[in-house]
């Protein structure tokens, strides 16, 4: 049931669980060293003073991290879940009770809350939009157009919402400027890379306890996820397949010493299967019915399409919901000859309702990797304000510019203890004339 709490209104699971997640969300911040230096200057230059943001983004601790910081700057900011399944109800509560921020979501909620969720942040009237798949973008170009006009401009944090505001683009669909925080280097060379590696793991392990090592783990894509995931699947001791549609990803992926294949053969000898593509019916009723008894089957991509679920349960003759937390038991019937030495047929469990299983099952990405991608949203969001209403920026979808990236990478760096060299004014001479090189 939405509430209100002073100015704000919210919808929450549980106000109670507040400094439950005040302990989390501060416990994050210890990782975001980055993000925190930016929340400290925005706090003194109030870059956002008086602008109205919306962001619908994963409701975790690093996210509540981001919106402070915002807020720090002067920003009149709502949250809603940019998943139905990867809020952290507590983080939620105590956003709403400690940071007085609006905020609407709550873990496992319907459809029709989901978009009235989208609907309360858009109701806000923002100015700068934040998105994690791009579903504000696209309601306000469906449902609200009359906002279109005030809109500074909105920020992509992932690759499908990306794809999708490319699509727009292309089809001159697209009303207003987009950056796309996911293509910066320090997004999605960490946050990809290394988050979602150890995430959908992490996720895995928690749903099921699986011991990894010896499993035949089979990776649907070798994107910047993909190669994260199988990177961490191989060092935890798994035999690891790629399965690809693009010959150069796929190439990569054999250089590095993965099997790769088609999933019509892969899905013979998986344990464990993760999508990770940002593609639809990934894994489709061909692949059920060969896959092993007891196969896993999950997905990291960004949308719950990866796995065509309604064929899944289409093959199968018994569906036993929650077997364990996140764990949905789907039984195949085995053809008679099969059938004698499988008790009850074949059994395939779905983890985290084909949804994404590292923010589902587990925590999502560690706070460490968010602070690159959030200070990278931080500095987006502040270069944006500078040009307010009088932006010349037109419709269509805009990079990160090298200074916030490097501004972010030395402090991270920094924050590390690690030091790098400097060009000496021979090298910087050599590397910069045409005359040189020889
Ligand atoms: N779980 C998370 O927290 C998280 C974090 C970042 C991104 N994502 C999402 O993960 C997905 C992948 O992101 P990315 O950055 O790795 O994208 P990417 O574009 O770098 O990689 C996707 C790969 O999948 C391949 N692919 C496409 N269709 C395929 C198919 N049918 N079979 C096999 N391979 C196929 C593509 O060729 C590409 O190499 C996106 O939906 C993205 O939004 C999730």
């Amino acid at each position: 049931m939405a509430a209100k709490t002073g100015n704000n209104n919210y919808d929450v699971k549980d106000i109670k669980l507040a400094d439950g997640g005040k302990k989390r969300i501060e416990w994050a911040d210890n990782d975001m060293p980055v993000l925190r230096v930016i929340r400290e200057r925005f706090t003194k230059e109030k870059p956002f003073k008086g602008m109205k943001m919306s962001a619908c983004l994963h409701v975790t601790a690093e996210t509540a991290n981001l919106v402070r910081a915002l807020k720090a700057g002067g920003a009149d900011i709502v949250l809603c879940a940019s998943n139905p399944l990867s809020t952290q109800d507590d983080v939620a509560a105590a956003l709403v009770k400690h940071y007085d921020i609006s905020v609407f979501a709550i873990k496992g909620e319907d459809n029709k809350t989901y978009y009235k969720h989208l609907k309360a942040a858009l109701d806000h009237g923002p100015v700068i939009t934040m998105d994690d798949g791009a579903d504000l973008v696209s309601e306000i170009h469906k449902s609200y157009p009359k906002l279109i006009k005030q809109i500074v401009a909105s920020m992509e944090e992932t690759t499908t919402g990306v794809i999708r505001l490319r699509a727009m683009e292309r089809d001159k669909a697209l009303k207003f400027p987009v950056i796309a925080v996911n293509d910066a280097d320090t997004k999605h060379l960490f946050d990809n890379r290394y988050g979602t590696g150890q995430s959908t793991i992490d996720g895995i392990i928690r749903a099921t306890d699986l011991l990894i090592a010896g499993k035949t783990v089979v990776t649907a894509g070798y994107g910047w996820c993909g190669k994260g995931l199988a990177m961490r699947a191989r060092g935890m001791g798994a035999s690891v397949i790629v399965t690809e549609i693009d010959a150069i990803k796929a190439l990569e992926a054999a250089m590095e010493g993965f099997r790769v294949m088609p999933m019509s053969e892969a899905a013979k000898e998986g344990d464990l299967f993760v999508t990770v593509t940002g593609d639809i019916g990934v894994l489709r009723r061909e692949h059920f019915k060969v896959m092993k008894d007891g196969a896993v089957v999950c997905n990291s991509g960004h949308f719950d399409v990866e796995i065509d679920i309604p064929a899944l349960k289409k093959v199968s003759s018994k569906v036993q919901k929650g077997v364990r937390a996140f764990v949905d038991e789907y039984v195949i019937e085995q053809p008679s000859s099969a059938k004698a030495s499988a008790r009850q047929g074949k059994r395939i469990y779905l983890l985290a309702d084909g949804r994404l299983v590292n923010l589902a099952a587990a925590e999502g990405h560690p706070a460490s990797v968010m602070d690159m991608s959030f200070s990278t949203q931080a500095l987006a969001a502040e270069w944006l304000s500078h040009r307010g209403k009088a932006s010349t920026l037109t419709a269509g979808v805009y990079e990160v510019s090298d200074e916030i990236e490097e501004m972010v990478a030395r402090t991270k760096l920094a924050s590390m203890r690690v030091a790098i060299d400097t060009l000496t004014p021979q090298q910087q001479k050599y590397l910069s004339s045409w005359q040189e090189g020889t």
